[in-house]
């Protein structure tokens, strides 16, 4: 049979026999499936083990009747149309038979064909019923996605400002830059009109405004949010001073907690240009070590708990980033100091050598700055100066030691010098740039240097400086195989290896320092 002619399951309940028959045998004809009950208590017991589609009752019956099943049904399955059927038709029926979730009230004897509209309109109608429920449902889980929906967008969003933050404090180089990174990220990140970081001074108990960032179109509207240091902060932002936020600053050193202000509700808690407000402690292994504060002063965004949560997230991530930082520079200047160690150990052994690299870094770092070199280069020539020789350290002492003139075999072992130097510099991970100039520190202008021979500016700039340095030192120094050269041979060898070892722009600079007596006042400093 074609499922689509399977008509629904009826169920007729009535303690009168020859109704149930013709019923049964009429609407079967029709197509329907019916089951019949003589009365309520049976017609439960097949509610319980089939699906009925509708049922019909009459009302007066033995055990349970009409009202009673219809009462049921409605708690059983409230989506079930019931009809009911009597002879003996009142208003106190009626009435109740509605109050039960009846759907029809027909009256004996009944017309089969009126029977069958009937049914056919209570169909209709529970079809209807049935799918605005799902209708309902559907428009319910429609703004459940929705709602689901945003609250991913925020959760996303939130990420995205955490994201953010981590990135923003994962690079830093120096701890400055920590205080500035925060008081910007709380104005870019937060939305704030001004951001300012009080560090606290333990001995006095002073807060002190040490870094400051406000949004472009804050106070001034030209040009990206500005740090300044402490003694501008408080002629750009007079807030940063004022008493009442002074006062809120030590209750929150006090307190070692969070504060939100909302709302400037004009208390006098907050000054008056101020509508909105935060504080946080920033905290190194539990330590206070300073204050974050956010302002808003213009505008209709206010601060909220998640605005708060945000900049103790800032908070917190910078001072780990300070803590980092700290560490960081504990193990690299621990690390130059042991092997600065071992090339005072080197020069210790040879008395000739002693102070060696200690002169040519200043003479090299004299040099660079003449030369208008960035203080990052300076102190990557300091680095590289103080540990050019290094290397010395894989080369036997009677080599090293000897004096007079070294033969072929031995000088090739002494070239390698730089080589190891550098390798020793590699196995450490840091350093990259002071590594190179290590290892070229014996290279010349002409290419005829070691170890590989580079040629003009292929050689590190800094190694050009610092070569000229070194052979400086070394031929104005006493030497165990000679003393030191006099002043018309020293000049000679220097500006005569112009563009055969050195780079002649740097024996201009190296030959007016020398006239200006300021390589002699760097070398007596040095000793
Ligand atoms: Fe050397």
């Amino acid at each position: 049979m074609n499922p689509e002619a399977i008509k629904e399951t009826v169920l007729f309940v009535d303690d009168e026999e020859s109704i149930l028959d013709i019923a049964c045998t009429y609407f079967r004809s029709r197509g329907y499936q019916v089951l019949t009950a003589s009365n309520g208590r049976e017609a439960v017991d097949i509610l319980s083990k089939n699906r009925i589609d509708c049922c019909f009752t009459d009302i007066n019956m033995p055990e349970m009747d009409g009202l009673e099943l219809a009462e049921y049904i409605r708690k059983y399955d409230n989506t079930m149309p019931v009809v009911v059927m009597t002879g003996y038709p009142s208003l106190d029926n009626t009435i109740q038979t509605l109050k039960n979730g009846v759907v029809d009230f027909l009256i004996k004897p009944i017309n089969l064909s009126q029977m069958e509209i009937c049914i056919q309109r209570v169909f209709r109608e529970r079809k209807l019923f049935t799918e605005n429920i799902i209708l309902s449902k559907e428009v319910e889980g429609k703004a459940r996605l929705e709602k689901v929906n945003n609250e991913l967008m925020c959760k996303n969003k939130e990420l995205g400002v955490i994201n953010r933050i981590m990135s923003d404090f994962s690079d830093l180089h120096e701890s400055s830059d920590v205080f500035n990174q925060l008081v910007d990220s709380a104005v870019m990140l937060i939305h704030a009109d001004a951001a300012c970081f009080y560090l606290l001074n333990e001995s006095t108990g002073q807060a002190i405004p040490i870094a400051f960032s406000k949004a472009n179109n804050f106070i001034s509207s030209s040009g990206s949010p500005k740090q300044v240091n402490a003694c501008d902060s408080s002629q750009l932002f007079p807030l940063s001073e004022d008493p009442q936020i002074h006062t809120l600053v030590f209750d929150v050193v006090k307190d070692d907690q969070p504060l939100l202000i909302v709302e400037n509700n004009g208390s006098g808690c907050l000054p008056d240009g101020i509508l909105s407000f935060m504080l946080v402690p920033l905290k190194i292994r539990n330590k206070l070590m300073g204050i974050l504060s956010a302002l808003i002063c213009q505008g209709e965004c206010r601060f909220s708990e998640k605005e708060l949560y945000y900049l103790s997230f800032m908070a917190n991530k910078a001072a780990s980033a300070i803590e980092s930082l700290a560490l960081y520079e504990n193990i690299y200047n621990n690390l130059l100091a042991t092997l600065y160690a071992f090339v005072k150990a080197i020069e210790a052994r040879d008395p000739y050598t002693k102070q060696h690299s200690n002169r040519v870094t200043r003479l090299a770092l004299a040099m660079a700055k003449v030369m208008g070199c960035s203080s990052e280069e300076q102190e990557i020539l300091n680095v590289a100066g103080l540990l050019h020789d290094i290397g010395k350290i894989g080369i036997r002492d009677e080599i090293l030691l000897k004096p007079g003139r070294l033969n072929s075999e031995e000088y090739d072992i002494i070239k390698q010098h730089p080589v190891i130097g550098a390798d020793i510099m590699d196995n450490m991970g840091l350093w990259h740039r002071e590594k190179q100039i290590v290892r070229c520190h014996h290279e010349r202008f002409d290419g005829n240097g070691y170890p590989d021979k580079l040629k003009g500016e292929q050689i590190p700039f800094l190694a050009r400086i610092l070569s000229i340095a070194d052979v400086y030192d070394a031929i104005a120094s006493d030497r165990a195989y000679r003393k030191r050269m006099d002043e018309s041979k020293i000049l000679d060898i220097i500006f005569g290896g112009a563009g055969s070892q050195f780079d002649p722009a740097i024996i201009d600079v190296f030959r007016r320092m020398l006239e200006s007596g300021e390589v002699a006042h760097v070398m007596a400093d040095a000793d």
